[in-house]
């Protein structure tokens, strides 16, 4: 299958290419595509003629969201809109990629996809509204929301965390937010076989897909820098004890029942995949 991926220095826009396998994954990024200012969109799908189109470009930076809120809105609501639109004039498949933000982390249990969303911040009200634009303009396209998405390369919590560790002599890290984090190479497998899934006629909607497990963001550090042979102490903080301009959500565990039950989509448990990580990333297999 070609599969076209919107986003190409992306977490898991690289991801998607080092996992290809069979297929012929396509990137573009910018400047060849600016979802800012989504102009050439038909042409660049024409020309690409894709089975299946991946959107993994968004707005990531959940703090700096909250002072650009109308970049933010662009990139997550009224860009994914003119790329579903595009998608589905020209008959592609469009699987775009959520986040487990769109919740407020009050349920006191795993969120099913059907639940009501109630963003606390602006990047996931963007992102909440995208899921939304992008259904109502191709009612075919398959949301995949994920969550705490990390992986060997890029701006992410595993690869602060290892920075933060080799250089301080104890880390203080929230102790109470959890969720499920997820490596992006371990979502990127699950994404290609949705994309075949969806080329095959498979209906769109929402879908949760995380790595199995689930843990605290001192849980993540703590497997993190262990696994990579570090000693530094790591201590567990209040979210209150650590301020920032966006509101966190605190139980963002998202259930991956419909994942399994429709797809067969099973990802490993977190510390599985981490592992995994460690080692592409050259530090593995160092823990105690
Ligand atoms: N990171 C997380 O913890 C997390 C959690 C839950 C859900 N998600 C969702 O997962 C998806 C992928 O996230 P990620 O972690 O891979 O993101 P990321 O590493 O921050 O990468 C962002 C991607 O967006 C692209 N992008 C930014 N501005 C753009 C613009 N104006 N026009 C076109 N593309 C633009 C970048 O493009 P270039 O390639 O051109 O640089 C890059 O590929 C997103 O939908 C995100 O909301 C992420």
């Amino acid at each position: 299958m070609k599969i076209l991926v919107i986003g190409s220095t992306g977490q898991v826009a690289r991801a998607l290419a080092a996992q290809a396998g069979k297929h012929d994954v396509v990137r573009a990024g910018r400047p060849q595509i600016d979802l800012a200012n989504p102009t050439g969109l038909a042409d660049l799908i024409g020309q690409a003629s894709p089975d299946a189109i991946i959107n993994a470009a968004a707005y990531t930076a959940v703090d700096k969201a909250e002072s650009e809120i109308e970049t933010a809105r662009a990139l997550n609501e009224t860009g994914p809109a003119a790329l579903a639109r595009t998608a589905e004039a020209l008959g592609a498949p469009l699987i775009h990629i959520s986040t487990d933000y769109v919740f407020n982390g009050l349920g006191g249990a795993p969120y099913a996809e059907e639940d009501p969303t109630a963003p606390l911040n602006v990047y996931g009200q963007t992102k909440a509204d995208g899921e939304q634009a992008v259904l109502a303009a191709h009612p075919g396209a398959l949301v995949v929301r994920t969550s705490w998405v990390y992986a060997p390369a890029g701006q992410n919590f595993v690869r602060t965390m290892l920075r933060l560790g080799s250089e301080r002599d104890q880390l203080n890290v929230v102790a109470d937010q959890i969720g499920r984090p997820t490596e992006a190479h371990a979502l990127a497998d699950a994404l290609l076989v949705l994309a075949e899934h969806l080329r095959g006629g498979a209906p769109g909607g929402l879908l949760h897909v995380t790595n199995r497990g689930e843990g605290s963001w001192r849980d993540l550090a703590e497997a993190a820098v262990r696994g990579a042979g570090l000693e530094t102490p790591i201590h567990g903080i209040a979210t209150s004890d650590y301020p920032t301009p966006a509101r966190r959500p605190g139980d963002t565990r998202l259930d991956l029942s419909k994942a399994e039950r429709d797809y067969g989509i099973v990802l490993p448990d977190w510390r599985e995949s981490l592992e995994r990580c460690l080692e592409m990333m050259g530090v593995g297999g160092r823990g105690a």
